[in-house]
């Protein structure tokens, strides 16, 4: 069976920390994969995880399997986190939330409900979109297509081609919109343009898909909902797949959340037992500790102060990086193509699309065991005060 087989290429994202942990430079950076270190380079488990962690553990009473949507207070405390308590589709229950593992496990969900569910709806993804997306959804069988996003001249959202494109997409397809901190290029529509898609999505009636991944890493909790919160409106359908990895620091954990709004309470009851029948063929039922640790977080008055504490702290030092990182390259008289290094600081979230091209990537990655996304990705949060300057000089040289 196995003899003809030919190696797989490596993932584009997670191949390079595999990469990067074989190289033996000591002076290494690892800018690649979307994961928040800290001013010493070590990705750490928030206090306040660390005292929800104790609390389960001497309160669990058994390890019994989970429902096939996980626990009902986890489903109420993502909803609430992403559309607060009182919004509409809340209250009205028009929106039902799954616990999937992670955000990926979140849309190969949707992949599988899609493709078994609704044959012949293809799903739009923004060009460039994270390199897992078109790869999810193919393999769950369902076409994808792309709609134009990124100006690589000026470093920012071709908003125009977007709205044409999104104005030909035909009813009843999926279109995938990256609900703040857009991966891999940093570069958000603004509210106002995020009413425009909604307006846009009420005429044409295609579906959005929001991938919430980064919820309190642009601005904060409730204004990187804007975008979720203008789409919506009342009878409205969406899907959203969220993700507590990188807000809660959970990553392999696997906490993230299916969560679809239908027209009506009771379509929703119908669309949650055909997503149980996909979840029920793919992984039968969630893991339970990581949703337990989000659970009592939001939960608990104290603890989740703690944590926005924490989450504001992560956001400020990835600005501070943005920040550092423009001004470190001014100061050597460089700027990325594209632009004059202002767009670093408009960027969103983690991740800054440098425009450094394949070749100087490679470069970087040969020369100076510096570790980047292909596609010119670069994860901020990898930058810290001590290896700044040698990075910075490593990119005016491939420059
Ligand atoms: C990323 O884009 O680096 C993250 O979302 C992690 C991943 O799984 O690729």
């Amino acid at each position: 069976m196995f003899d003809a087989l030919e190696m797989a290429p490596p993932d584009p994202i997670l191949g390079l920390t595999e990469a990067f942990k074989n190289d033996a430079n000591p002076d290494k950076i690892n800018l690649s994969v979307g994961v928040y270190k800290d001013a010493s380079g070590t990705t750490p488990v928030l206090a306040s995880v660390k005292e929800a962690e104790r609390r389960i553990l001497d309160s669990e009473s058994s390890k019994s399997y989970m429902p096939i949507t996980g626990s009902p207070d986890y489903g109420k405390a993502v909803q609430h986190l992403m559309f607060g308590a009182d919004h509409e589709v809340v209250t009205s229950g028009r929106a039902v939330t799954a616990h999937c593992p992670g955000g990926t496990g979140a849309l190969r969900v949707v992949g599988n409900y899609l493709s078994e569910n609704h044959s012949g709806v293809s799903i739009w993804m923004s060009n460039p979109t994270w390199a897992n997306h078109g790869a999810i959804f193919k393999a769950a069988g369902v076409e994808v297509k792309s709609y134009p996003y990124f100006d690589a001249a000026t470093n920012s959202l071709d908003f125009d081609a977007m709205c044409a494109a999104l104005k030909e997409i035909p009813a009843g397809d999926v279109v995938l919109l990256h609900g703040c901190c857009h991966n891999p290029t940093g570069v958000d529509p603004t509210p106002d343009q995020w009413n425009a898609v909604a307006d846009i999505v009420a005429e044409r009636k295609f579906i959005p898909l929001v991938d919430f991944a980064y919820q309190g890493f642009a601005t904060g909790i409730d204004e990187d909902a804007t975008g979720l919160r203008a789409l919506a409106r009342p009878g409205s359908e969406l899907f959203v797949c969220s993700s507590f990895s990188k807000n809660f620091g959970l990553y392999r954990e696997r906490v993230g959340a299916l969560t679809v709004v239908a027209g009506s309470a009771d379509t929703a009851k119908v669309v949650n037992s055909l997503v149980k029948v996909s979840i029920r063929r793919n992984y039968s039922n969630p893991p339970a500790h990581g949703a337990g640790i989000v659970v009592e977080i939001l939960g608990d008055a104290a603890l989740r102060q703690q944590w926005e504490n924490e989450l504001t702290e992560m956001r400020e030092r990835i600005n501070g990086m943005r920040k550092l990182f423009a001004d470190t390259l001014a100061a050597k008289g460089k700027t990325l193509p594209g632009g004059d290094n202002s767009f670093i600081t408009k960027q969103n979230g983690m991740f800054s699309f440098s425009g450094l091209n394949k070749d100087q990537v490679n470069r970087l990655k040969d020369e100076k065991s510096i570790y980047i996304v292909g596609s010119g990705r670069i994860n901020v949060a990898g930058m810290t005060e001590s290896n700044m300057d040698s990075l910075c000089d490593a990119i005016v040289e491939v420059l």
